[in-house]
């Protein structure tokens, strides 16, 4: 795989304000994406979590009774999602591992990998080797959730405000972290490419009334096809 352009602490001096800053620039909407997320996780999963972040997400899914694995690169990011679980859900059953994604080889395979605003971090090439990698890491019949930017659809001054409400976060955290920056990222033709299959997508809405920029995606790994 290419390098990446993320720097490996890239986050860290953005653990507080990553999510007021997330809530406030999509009006509610990341917030939606995160709960549809938690929605489609079954009691007893195990749950591996690709950019943890703060750990939103794993507090939601052992809630409900899976058991998680966190997995980030920025050490602040972890601590804060370690202190959030302590306190919304102690004794829960979770590991969190400070490691790069393209580094990693899950022990277990887990039932589902979640990815929340997670691949927007990264360039299309890297994303579409990303997908692959979590392809091979799931158990069979296991499942893939992704939460992120929806592609560009729409004409003239439409695509215009949605590729800037795109934009403009991405290059300001491409300035703070070295994410990489790129176009709006087509993931449902990704997940397909990448040999998932059963894919449902649903669009999130800006501000829970505005435009649906935002998409939450489930896909099934090929070998958890029912028979007829
Ligand atoms: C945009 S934040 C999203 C966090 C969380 N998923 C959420 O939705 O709130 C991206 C996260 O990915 C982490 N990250 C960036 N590059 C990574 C990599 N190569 N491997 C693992 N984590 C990475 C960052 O440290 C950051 O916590």
């Amino acid at each position: 795989m290419s390098p990446s352009p993320t720097r490996v602490h890239g986050y860290d001096r953005l653990v507080r304000l990553y999510d007021p800053l997330a809530a406030l620039w999509s009006g509610g909407g990341i917030g939606a994406c995160h709960r549809i997320v938690a929605d489609r996780i079954q009691p007893g999963e195990r749950v591996l979590f690709a950019g943890a972040g703060g750990g939103r997400d794993a507090v939601a899914a052992v809630r409900r009774g899976a058991r998680a694995s966190l997995l980030d690169t920025s050490p602040r990011m972890l601590a804060h999602a370690r202190r959030r679980l302590e306190r919304r859900a102690p004794g829960a059953a979770v590991e969190l591992r400070q490691e790069d994604v393209r580094d990693h080889r899950p022990p277990t395979p887990p039932d589902v990998v979640v990815a929340c605003f997670f691949l927007n971090v990264f360039h299309a090439d890297e994303v579409k080797a990303l997908l692959g990698r979590f392809h091979g890491w799931l158990s069979p019949g296991g499942r893939l959730l992704i939460a992120d930017f929806a592609p560009l659809r729409g004409s003239g001054l439409h695509r215009h405000l949605q590729r800037l409400h795109h934009d403009l976060p991405m290059h300001t955290f491409a300035a703070l972290t070295g994410n990489a920056r790129h176009p709006i990222h087509e993931l449902g033709a990704a997940v397909a490419s990448a040999g998932f299959t059963r894919i449902e997508r649903r669009g999130v809405r800006l501000g829970g009334r505005g435009p649906c920029w935002y998409e939450v995606i489930e896909a099934h790994r090929a070998d958890a096809e029912v028979p007829a």
